[in-house]
Protein backbone atom coordinates (compact mmCIF):
# COMPACT_ATOMS: atom_id res chain seq x y z
CA UNK A 1 0.00 0.00 0.00
CA UNK A 2 1.41 3.66 -1.04
CA UNK A 3 0.56 6.57 1.18
CA UNK A 4 1.27 9.80 0.24
CA UNK A 5 2.54 12.19 2.74
CA UNK A 6 2.10 15.72 2.55
CA UNK A 7 2.63 18.62 5.67
CA UNK A 8 5.00 19.15 8.35
CA UNK A 9 7.33 16.46 8.13
CA UNK A 10 10.06 16.80 5.35
CA UNK A 11 13.73 17.94 5.51
CA UNK A 12 13.49 19.16 1.27
CA UNK A 13 13.96 22.82 1.89
CA UNK A 14 11.79 23.99 -0.77
CA UNK A 15 12.70 27.71 -0.85
CA UNK A 16 16.30 26.49 -2.47
CA UNK A 17 13.72 25.21 -5.17
CA UNK A 18 12.02 28.27 -6.27
CA UNK A 19 12.87 30.19 -9.13
CA UNK A 20 14.60 33.60 -8.59
CA UNK A 21 11.22 36.21 -10.34
CA UNK A 22 9.42 34.36 -7.12
CA UNK A 23 11.21 36.93 -4.91
CA UNK A 24 8.99 39.59 -7.60
CA UNK A 25 5.79 37.70 -6.39
CA UNK A 26 4.41 39.41 -3.61
CA UNK A 27 1.01 38.38 -1.79
CA UNK A 28 -1.41 40.90 -2.18
CA UNK A 29 -1.73 42.69 1.29
CA UNK A 30 -5.75 42.94 0.46
CA UNK A 31 -5.73 38.89 0.76
CA UNK A 32 -3.37 38.67 3.64
CA UNK A 33 -5.79 41.02 5.48
CA UNK A 34 -8.90 38.85 4.21
CA UNK A 35 -7.10 36.02 6.29
CA UNK A 36 -6.83 37.53 9.10
CA UNK A 37 -10.61 39.22 9.51
CA UNK A 38 -11.85 35.76 7.72
CA UNK A 39 -14.61 34.12 10.30
CA UNK A 40 -14.05 36.70 12.59
CA UNK A 41 -16.42 38.76 14.19
CA UNK A 42 -15.24 42.19 12.22
CA UNK A 43 -16.51 45.10 10.30
CA UNK A 44 -14.65 44.69 7.02
CA UNK A 45 -14.15 47.72 5.51
CA UNK A 46 -11.02 46.13 3.12
CA UNK A 47 -12.28 43.91 0.45
CA UNK A 48 -13.47 45.03 -2.63
CA UNK A 49 -16.16 42.24 -2.77
CA UNK A 50 -19.41 43.28 -4.59
CA UNK A 51 -22.74 42.40 -2.35
CA UNK A 52 -23.84 39.34 -2.93
CA UNK A 53 -28.09 40.44 -3.09
CA UNK A 54 -26.92 42.22 -5.87
CA UNK A 55 -25.94 38.74 -7.46
CA UNK A 56 -28.64 37.44 -10.10
CA UNK A 57 -28.86 34.35 -8.74
CA UNK A 58 -31.78 32.45 -9.63
CA UNK A 59 -31.76 34.22 -13.47
CA UNK A 60 -28.43 32.92 -13.66
CA UNK A 61 -29.28 29.44 -12.23
CA UNK A 62 -31.79 29.41 -15.14
CA UNK A 63 -29.63 30.74 -18.01
CA UNK A 64 -27.12 28.18 -16.97
CA UNK A 65 -29.39 24.87 -17.57
CA UNK A 66 -30.87 26.23 -20.44
CA UNK A 67 -27.00 26.79 -21.79
CA UNK A 68 -25.82 23.04 -20.93
CA UNK A 69 -29.42 21.82 -22.27
CA UNK A 70 -29.52 23.37 -25.24
CA UNK A 71 -25.26 23.94 -26.04
CA UNK A 72 -23.69 21.43 -23.78
CA UNK A 73 -22.00 19.91 -26.65
CA UNK A 74 -19.65 23.47 -27.23
CA UNK A 75 -20.41 25.41 -23.71
CA UNK A 76 -18.44 21.83 -21.94
CA UNK A 77 -15.71 21.59 -24.22
CA UNK A 78 -12.53 23.71 -24.68
CA UNK A 79 -13.04 26.50 -26.69
CA UNK A 80 -10.47 29.22 -28.14
CA UNK A 81 -8.25 30.98 -26.47
CA UNK A 82 -9.26 34.74 -28.00
CA UNK A 83 -12.82 33.78 -26.36
CA UNK A 84 -16.28 32.24 -27.47
CA UNK A 85 -17.70 34.70 -30.43
CA UNK A 86 -20.92 34.39 -29.06
CA UNK A 87 -19.20 36.60 -25.56
CA UNK A 88 -17.30 38.79 -28.36
CA UNK A 89 -20.09 39.67 -30.22
CA UNK A 90 -22.21 40.58 -27.28
CA UNK A 91 -19.29 42.90 -25.74
CA UNK A 92 -18.50 44.31 -29.27
CA UNK A 93 -22.37 45.80 -28.69
CA UNK A 94 -22.42 46.34 -24.58
CA UNK A 95 -19.33 48.43 -25.39
CA UNK A 96 -20.76 50.30 -28.49
CA UNK A 97 -24.14 51.27 -25.93
CA UNK A 98 -21.66 52.62 -23.43
CA UNK A 99 -19.37 54.27 -26.24
CA UNK A 100 -16.60 52.65 -26.87
CA UNK A 101 -16.22 51.38 -30.76
CA UNK A 102 -13.35 49.00 -31.73
CA UNK A 103 -13.52 47.84 -35.25
CA UNK A 104 -14.96 44.44 -34.81
CA UNK A 105 -14.66 41.21 -32.44
CA UNK A 106 -11.40 40.50 -33.25
CA UNK A 107 -10.37 43.26 -31.57
CA UNK A 108 -11.63 41.72 -28.58
CA UNK A 109 -9.78 39.23 -26.12
CA UNK A 110 -11.74 37.55 -23.54
CA UNK A 111 -9.41 37.45 -20.45
CA UNK A 112 -9.93 35.20 -16.73
CA UNK A 113 -11.15 38.21 -15.04
CA UNK A 114 -9.16 41.41 -15.65
CA UNK A 115 -6.51 40.80 -13.34
CA UNK A 116 -5.42 38.20 -16.05
CA UNK A 117 -5.55 40.93 -18.37
CA UNK A 118 -3.51 42.80 -16.49
CA UNK A 119 -0.96 40.10 -16.52
CA UNK A 120 -1.00 39.48 -20.09
CA UNK A 121 0.28 43.02 -20.74
CA UNK A 122 2.74 43.05 -18.15
CA UNK A 123 4.16 40.00 -20.06
CA UNK A 124 3.38 41.49 -23.82
CA UNK A 125 4.09 45.11 -23.23
CA UNK A 126 6.96 45.24 -20.61
CA UNK A 127 10.63 44.83 -20.98
CA UNK A 128 12.85 45.07 -17.87
CA UNK A 129 13.35 49.03 -17.40
CA UNK A 130 10.56 50.01 -19.74
CA UNK A 131 9.04 53.25 -18.01
CA UNK A 132 5.29 52.33 -17.13
CA UNK A 133 3.56 55.67 -15.45
CA UNK A 134 0.97 54.77 -12.59
CA UNK A 135 -0.90 56.58 -10.53
CA UNK A 136 0.26 57.53 -7.17
CA UNK A 137 -2.03 55.75 -6.17
CA UNK A 138 -2.95 52.87 -8.60
CA UNK A 139 -4.59 49.40 -7.77
CA UNK A 140 -2.00 47.34 -6.18
CA UNK A 141 -2.98 44.51 -8.11
CA UNK A 142 -1.60 45.68 -11.14
CA UNK A 143 1.55 46.47 -9.08
CA UNK A 144 1.94 43.48 -8.24
CA UNK A 145 0.88 42.01 -11.43
CA UNK A 146 3.63 44.25 -13.93
CA UNK A 147 6.28 44.31 -10.84
CA UNK A 148 7.15 40.76 -12.07
CA UNK A 149 8.05 42.26 -15.35
CA UNK A 150 10.91 44.57 -13.89
CA UNK A 151 9.40 48.07 -15.28
CA UNK A 152 10.49 51.01 -13.80
CA UNK A 153 7.69 52.82 -12.18
CA UNK A 154 7.05 56.30 -12.66
CA UNK A 155 4.28 57.65 -10.19
CA UNK A 156 1.69 60.57 -10.88
CA UNK A 157 -0.16 61.98 -8.34
CA UNK A 158 -4.29 62.46 -8.23
CA UNK A 159 -6.24 64.95 -6.91
CA UNK A 160 -10.36 65.51 -7.15
CA UNK A 161 -9.77 65.63 -10.77
CA UNK A 162 -7.85 61.99 -11.05
CA UNK A 163 -4.11 62.26 -12.51
CA UNK A 164 -2.49 65.46 -12.39
CA UNK A 165 -1.83 65.88 -16.04
CA UNK A 166 0.39 68.97 -15.76
CA UNK A 167 2.68 66.53 -13.45
CA UNK A 168 2.41 63.72 -16.16
CA UNK A 169 3.34 66.29 -19.32
CA UNK A 170 6.38 67.47 -16.56
CA UNK A 171 7.77 64.37 -15.63
CA UNK A 172 7.66 62.65 -19.34
CA UNK A 173 9.69 65.48 -20.88
CA UNK A 174 12.06 65.61 -18.01
CA UNK A 175 12.30 61.66 -18.73
CA UNK A 176 12.65 62.71 -22.22
CA UNK A 177 15.51 65.13 -21.57
CA UNK A 178 17.51 62.03 -20.11
CA UNK A 179 16.96 59.97 -23.16
CA UNK A 180 14.59 57.74 -21.11
CA UNK A 181 11.16 57.37 -23.41
CA UNK A 182 7.63 56.32 -21.34
CA UNK A 183 6.54 53.11 -22.34
CA UNK A 184 2.92 52.98 -20.82
CA UNK A 185 0.60 55.08 -18.99
CA UNK A 186 -1.86 52.60 -16.75
CA UNK A 187 -5.01 54.80 -15.17
CA UNK A 188 -8.05 53.61 -13.74
CA UNK A 189 -9.79 57.04 -14.83
CA UNK A 190 -13.64 56.54 -13.37
CA UNK A 191 -14.24 55.77 -9.42
CA UNK A 192 -10.82 54.69 -9.23
CA UNK A 193 -9.48 51.97 -7.04
CA UNK A 194 -8.38 52.90 -4.23
CA UNK A 195 -8.81 56.57 -4.90
CA UNK A 196 -12.65 56.69 -5.58
CA UNK A 197 -11.69 59.62 -7.99
CA UNK A 198 -12.42 60.30 -11.70
CA UNK A 199 -10.62 61.93 -14.36
CA UNK A 200 -12.50 65.56 -15.75
CA UNK A 201 -12.70 65.18 -19.41
CA UNK A 202 -10.04 68.09 -20.04
CA UNK A 203 -7.40 66.07 -18.34
CA UNK A 204 -8.74 63.30 -20.42
CA UNK A 205 -7.83 64.97 -23.24
CA UNK A 206 -4.68 66.33 -22.48
CA UNK A 207 -3.11 63.00 -21.33
CA UNK A 208 -4.33 61.23 -24.61
CA UNK A 209 -2.75 64.63 -26.30
CA UNK A 210 0.57 63.83 -23.97
CA UNK A 211 0.46 60.05 -25.34
CA UNK A 212 0.20 60.79 -28.88
CA UNK A 213 3.22 63.66 -28.60
CA UNK A 214 5.59 60.94 -27.11
CA UNK A 215 3.91 57.65 -28.66
CA UNK A 216 2.82 56.33 -25.60
CA UNK A 217 0.28 53.34 -25.18
CA UNK A 218 -2.66 54.07 -22.90
CA UNK A 219 -4.04 50.97 -20.65
CA UNK A 220 -7.44 51.92 -20.01
CA UNK A 221 -8.53 50.25 -16.55
CA UNK A 222 -12.46 50.22 -16.68
CA UNK A 223 -14.51 48.10 -14.26
CA UNK A 224 -16.42 50.82 -12.75
CA UNK A 225 -17.70 53.30 -15.78
CA UNK A 226 -20.88 51.14 -16.15
CA UNK A 227 -21.98 52.15 -13.19
CA UNK A 228 -21.89 55.37 -11.57
CA UNK A 229 -24.12 56.88 -8.99
CA UNK A 230 -24.63 60.42 -10.11
CA UNK A 231 -26.05 62.09 -13.05
CA UNK A 232 -24.74 64.60 -14.96
CA UNK A 233 -20.94 62.85 -14.71
CA UNK A 234 -18.60 62.28 -17.19
CA UNK A 235 -17.43 59.35 -17.69
CA UNK A 236 -16.07 59.07 -21.08
CA UNK A 237 -14.03 56.82 -21.38
CA UNK A 238 -10.06 57.03 -22.92
CA UNK A 239 -11.03 54.60 -25.80
CA UNK A 240 -14.02 56.57 -26.95
CA UNK A 241 -12.14 59.97 -27.41
CA UNK A 242 -8.60 58.00 -28.92
CA UNK A 243 -8.41 58.59 -32.54
CA UNK A 244 -4.98 56.89 -33.02
CA UNK A 245 -5.63 53.18 -31.85
CA UNK A 246 -3.66 53.97 -28.69
CA UNK A 247 -5.90 53.10 -25.96
CA UNK A 248 -5.99 49.23 -24.60
CA UNK A 249 -9.06 49.36 -22.87
CA UNK A 250 -9.84 46.70 -20.27
CA UNK A 251 -12.86 46.10 -18.35
CA UNK A 252 -14.46 43.38 -15.98
CA UNK A 253 -18.06 41.72 -15.18
CA UNK A 254 -17.24 41.15 -12.17
CA UNK A 255 -18.54 44.36 -10.76
CA UNK A 256 -21.51 44.29 -12.80
CA UNK A 257 -22.65 40.92 -13.13
CA UNK A 258 -20.74 37.97 -10.76
CA UNK A 259 -16.42 37.85 -9.58
CA UNK A 260 -17.10 34.20 -9.69
CA UNK A 261 -17.46 34.20 -13.49
CA UNK A 262 -14.17 35.85 -13.72
CA UNK A 263 -14.86 37.29 -16.74
CA UNK A 264 -12.91 40.20 -18.17
CA UNK A 265 -11.91 40.92 -21.45
CA UNK A 266 -9.51 43.44 -23.56
CA UNK A 267 -10.28 45.82 -26.59
CA UNK A 268 -7.76 46.61 -28.49
CA UNK A 269 -6.00 46.75 -32.00
CA UNK A 270 -5.74 43.47 -33.54
CA UNK A 271 -2.49 43.38 -33.98
CA UNK A 272 -2.28 43.63 -30.14
CA UNK A 273 -4.82 41.11 -29.61
CA UNK A 274 -3.12 38.63 -31.50
CA UNK A 275 0.03 39.00 -29.30
CA UNK A 276 -2.51 38.77 -26.07
CA UNK A 277 -3.87 35.82 -27.57
CA UNK A 278 -0.36 34.02 -27.92
CA UNK A 279 0.39 34.93 -24.23
CA UNK A 280 -2.79 33.90 -22.90
CA UNK A 281 -2.54 30.53 -24.53
CA UNK A 282 0.15 29.08 -22.43
CA UNK A 283 -1.73 30.61 -19.30
CA UNK A 284 -4.99 28.62 -19.55
CA UNK A 285 -5.91 27.97 -23.28
CA UNK A 286 -8.81 29.67 -22.63
CA UNK A 287 -11.18 31.49 -19.95
CA UNK A 288 -13.98 28.51 -18.72
CA UNK A 289 -16.68 27.93 -21.86
CA UNK A 290 -19.34 27.43 -20.00
CA UNK A 291 -18.83 30.83 -18.19
CA UNK A 292 -18.27 33.10 -21.16
CA UNK A 293 -21.96 31.16 -22.85
CA UNK A 294 -23.41 32.37 -19.99
CA UNK A 295 -21.69 35.71 -19.85
CA UNK A 296 -22.99 36.25 -23.23
CA UNK A 297 -26.50 35.02 -22.86
CA UNK A 298 -26.66 37.31 -19.54
CA UNK A 299 -25.60 40.40 -21.85
CA UNK A 300 -28.10 39.56 -24.32
CA UNK A 301 -31.31 38.85 -22.14
CA UNK A 302 -30.18 42.76 -20.10
CA UNK A 303 -29.31 40.62 -16.85
CA UNK A 304 -26.28 42.80 -17.36
CA UNK A 305 -28.23 46.37 -17.74
CA UNK A 306 -31.06 45.10 -14.57
CA UNK A 307 -28.05 44.04 -12.29
CA UNK A 308 -26.69 47.25 -12.24
CA UNK A 309 -29.28 49.34 -11.71
CA UNK A 310 -29.62 47.17 -8.61
CA UNK A 311 -26.20 47.53 -8.12
CA UNK A 312 -26.14 51.41 -7.94
CA UNK A 313 -29.08 51.65 -5.63
CA UNK A 314 -27.53 49.44 -3.56
CA UNK A 315 -24.13 51.09 -3.42
CA UNK A 316 -25.24 54.89 -3.69
CA UNK A 317 -27.07 54.26 -0.43
CA UNK A 318 -23.79 52.65 1.14
CA UNK A 319 -21.73 55.07 -0.45
CA UNK A 320 -24.16 57.62 1.19
CA UNK A 321 -23.49 56.12 4.64
CA UNK A 322 -20.25 55.79 4.36
CA UNK A 323 -19.76 59.40 3.12
CA UNK A 324 -21.81 60.92 6.04
CA UNK A 325 -20.64 58.92 8.57
CA UNK A 326 -17.18 60.36 7.76
CA UNK A 327 -18.73 63.93 8.22
CA UNK A 328 -20.27 62.47 11.43
CA UNK A 329 -17.44 61.04 13.27
CA UNK A 330 -13.69 61.76 11.51
CA UNK A 331 -11.16 63.84 12.86
CA UNK A 332 -11.04 67.93 11.13
CA UNK A 333 -8.04 68.20 8.84
CA UNK A 334 -8.89 64.34 7.02
CA UNK A 335 -9.33 64.11 3.57
CA UNK A 336 -11.69 61.25 1.92
CA UNK A 337 -12.93 60.80 -1.68
CA UNK A 338 -16.58 61.72 -2.55
CA UNK A 339 -16.46 58.79 -5.25
CA UNK A 340 -19.05 58.86 -8.15
CA UNK A 341 -19.14 55.27 -8.37
CA UNK A 342 -16.79 51.89 -8.05
CA UNK A 343 -16.88 50.47 -4.43
CA UNK A 344 -14.20 52.08 -2.95
CA UNK A 345 -13.06 55.85 -1.30
CA UNK A 346 -9.42 56.74 0.39
CA UNK A 347 -9.50 58.42 3.61
CA UNK A 348 -6.36 60.34 4.20
CA UNK A 349 -5.47 61.78 8.24
CA UNK A 350 -4.25 65.31 8.53
CA UNK A 351 -1.09 63.80 10.15
CA UNK A 352 2.46 61.80 9.02
CA UNK A 353 2.15 60.76 13.12
CA UNK A 354 -0.51 57.72 12.53
CA UNK A 355 1.01 55.03 10.19
CA UNK A 356 -2.22 53.49 9.01
CA UNK A 357 -0.19 49.73 8.72
CA UNK A 358 1.28 50.16 12.30
CA UNK A 359 -2.50 51.13 13.51
CA UNK A 360 -4.33 48.10 11.59
CA UNK A 361 -3.69 45.13 14.45
CA UNK A 362 -5.17 47.59 16.57
CA UNK A 363 -8.32 48.64 14.47
CA UNK A 364 -8.60 44.80 14.11
CA UNK A 365 -8.32 44.23 17.80
CA UNK A 366 -11.20 47.11 17.84
CA UNK A 367 -13.28 45.13 15.76
CA UNK A 368 -13.02 46.89 12.17
CA UNK A 369 -10.37 46.40 9.27
CA UNK A 370 -9.57 48.51 6.28
CA UNK A 371 -6.52 48.19 3.84
CA UNK A 372 -3.50 50.21 4.61
CA UNK A 373 -2.71 52.76 1.58
CA UNK A 374 1.05 52.92 1.32
CA UNK A 375 0.69 49.34 -0.69
CA UNK A 376 -0.92 51.47 -3.36
CA UNK A 377 1.49 53.65 -4.05
CA UNK A 378 4.60 52.61 -6.24
CA UNK A 379 6.95 54.97 -4.17
CA UNK A 380 5.88 53.58 -1.07
CA UNK A 381 4.75 56.76 0.09
CA UNK A 382 0.70 57.59 1.12
CA UNK A 383 1.36 55.64 4.47
CA UNK A 384 -1.47 58.01 6.21
CA UNK A 385 -3.86 56.35 3.87
CA UNK A 386 -6.51 54.21 3.79
CA UNK A 387 -8.60 52.70 1.63
CA UNK A 388 -12.28 51.95 2.64
CA UNK A 389 -14.30 49.56 0.89
CA UNK A 390 -18.43 50.45 1.24
CA UNK A 391 -20.02 47.63 -0.89
CA UNK A 392 -19.99 44.96 1.24
CA UNK A 393 -20.91 45.95 4.69
CA UNK A 394 -24.13 46.27 5.63
CA UNK A 395 -25.16 49.78 6.62
CA UNK A 396 -25.03 50.12 9.87
CA UNK A 397 -21.71 48.02 10.10
CA UNK A 398 -20.24 50.99 7.78
CA UNK A 399 -21.73 53.44 10.38
CA UNK A 400 -20.22 51.38 13.40
CA UNK A 401 -16.86 50.77 11.39
CA UNK A 402 -16.26 54.73 10.95
CA UNK A 403 -17.06 55.33 14.01
CA UNK A 404 -14.80 52.54 15.54
CA UNK A 405 -11.91 53.60 13.60
CA UNK A 406 -12.22 57.82 14.42
CA UNK A 407 -12.31 57.04 17.56
CA UNK A 408 -9.16 55.26 17.64
CA UNK A 409 -7.35 57.98 14.81
CA UNK A 410 -8.39 60.69 17.66
CA UNK A 411 -7.02 58.71 20.19
CA UNK A 412 -3.63 58.35 18.47
CA UNK A 413 -3.33 61.99 17.38
CA UNK A 414 -4.61 63.39 20.95
C1 LIG B 1 -9.00 48.69 -11.13
C2 LIG B 1 -9.20 47.21 -11.12
N1 LIG B 1 -8.65 46.46 -12.08
C3 LIG B 1 -8.81 45.13 -12.10
C4 LIG B 1 -9.56 44.48 -11.15
C5 LIG B 1 -9.66 42.99 -11.21
O1 LIG B 1 -10.95 42.57 -11.42
P1 LIG B 1 -11.34 41.12 -11.95
O2 LIG B 1 -10.08 40.31 -12.07
O3 LIG B 1 -12.28 40.58 -10.94
O4 LIG B 1 -11.96 41.34 -13.27
C6 LIG B 1 -10.16 45.22 -10.12
C7 LIG B 1 -10.93 44.56 -9.06
O5 LIG B 1 -11.30 45.09 -8.06
C8 LIG B 1 -9.98 46.63 -10.12
O6 LIG B 1 -10.53 47.40 -9.17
Amino acid sequence: MFFIVTGAYTLINYQEFLAQRTELMRASEIREILKITEGKKIISLAGGLPDPQVFPKSELAEVTREIIKEKGDRALQYSPTKGVADLRDALLNYMKKHGISVGSNDDIIITTGSQQALDIIGRVLINPQDVVVVELPTYLAALNAFRLYRPSLVGVPIDDDGMKTDVLEEKVRKLAGEGKKVKLIYTIPVAHNPAGVTLSIERKKHLLEIASEHDILVIEDDPYSHFVYEENVDVTPLKTLDSEGRVVYLSTLSKILAPGLRIGWIAGNKELVEAFERAKQSLDLHTSTLCQYVAAEAIKRGLVDRTVEKAKVVYREKRNVMLSSLDKYMVKGAWWSKPIGGLFLMLRLPSDKVDTKELLPEAVQSGVAYVPGAAFYADGSGRNTMRLNFSFPKPEEIEAGIRILSELIRKKLS
